[in-house]
């Protein structure tokens, strides 16, 4: 099936790498005009060039709310509405106890991952709600749900994007604007190698080895890809979901049911009387 995002205008940031640069592509490819917004200029201008005429990238740090508003109005001068705000840029950053936390290391996580969602919320919303719909998806995680998939910070930055969903889901349902939300499992991206220090291309070299080790990380026995994630962000931008707000949709594999059932037998296995 092609088109189900024809017509449709659509912001995606962190479309410079991973999860965004594949949904960009997929919503172009469903008939979407896609602005890319990303600090990485040349990769985001790349993607955009490759995607041809209904794609623009604009310099985007989602830290600074000037600067969301301005690629939101952006869309809307380009291609003169707003359908869909996929707020998904990230980063991830090494985090240990919270006796080690330094207050920079608060404003680094925080300032990204609750902040860039808060402010694309806000732009896109005021456009959405005078023509009376919009779409807008938030990529949360896994570790907004369960304890134990992220760093602290990291991890409660993307529960209050996932609670941040439904209130504002709540209020702006009203005017035909939904929000929703994603919590991607183990996805091969670059966010792992630039969390550990690693510049982009190095970050995307170790990507087939996450691939591997991904694989067995949860039920459904493959590593997710960031298609996956696309899909789910297709669905949730395309009129297929018109009913459907204020949900965090886990696209994981199953990896927040818990544990691998054949570890949990193994488990008991070794509880058992001898
Ligand atoms: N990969 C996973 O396993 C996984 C799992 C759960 C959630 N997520 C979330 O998915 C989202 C996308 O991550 P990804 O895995 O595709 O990583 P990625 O590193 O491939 O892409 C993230 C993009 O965000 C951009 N970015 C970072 N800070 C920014 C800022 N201040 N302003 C604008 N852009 C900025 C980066 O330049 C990069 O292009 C993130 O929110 C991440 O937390 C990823």
């Amino acid at each position: 099936m092609t088109g189900r995002l024809e017509g449709k205008v659509a912001v995606i940031t962190g479309a410079a790498s991973g999860i965004g640069a594949e949904s960009a592509r997929l919503f172009a490819a469903e008939g979407a005009s896609v602005v890319l917004a990303d600090v990485q200029d040349d990769r985001g201008q790349r993607i955009a060039d490759e995607l041809g005429g209904n794609a623009r990238f604009i310099h985007t740090d989602v830290t600074d709310d000037a600067q969301v508003g301005a690629a939101v109005q952006f869309a809307v001068d380009t291609f003169g509405r707003l359908d869909v705000m996929f707020n998904n840029a990230g980063r991830g950053h090494p985090e240990g106890l919270i006796s080690d936390l330094k207050p920079e290391m608060y404003r680094e996580s925080v300032d990204v991952l609750l902040g860039g969602v808060l402010f694309g919320i806000k732009h896109a919303s005021a456009v959405m709600k005078a023509q009376k719909s919009g779409s807008i998806i938030n990529t949360a995680s896994v570790a907004g749900i369960g304890v134990g998939y992220g760093g602290t910070l990291y991890s409660a930055s993307k529960a209050a994007v996932i609670h941040l969903t439904r209130v504002l889901a709540n209020e702006l349902g009203e005017e035909n604007v939904r929000v929703n939300a994603i919590a991607p499992g183990a996805i091969p991206t670059a966010i792992f190698g630039r969390g550990g220090g690693m510049d982009q291309d190095a970050a995307e070299a170790l990507i087939p080895i996450l691939q591997m080790g991904f694989a067995k990380a949860q039920p459904i026995p493959r590593s997710g890809s960031t298609h996956d994630i696309a899909e789910a962000a297709l669905w949730l931008a395309s009129d297929a979901s018109s009913f459907v707000t204020g949900i965090c949709l886990p696209v994981d594999g199953g990896m927040t049911t818990g544990k691998l059932f054949s570890q949990r037998m193994a488990e008991l296995g070794a509880m058992a009387p001898a």
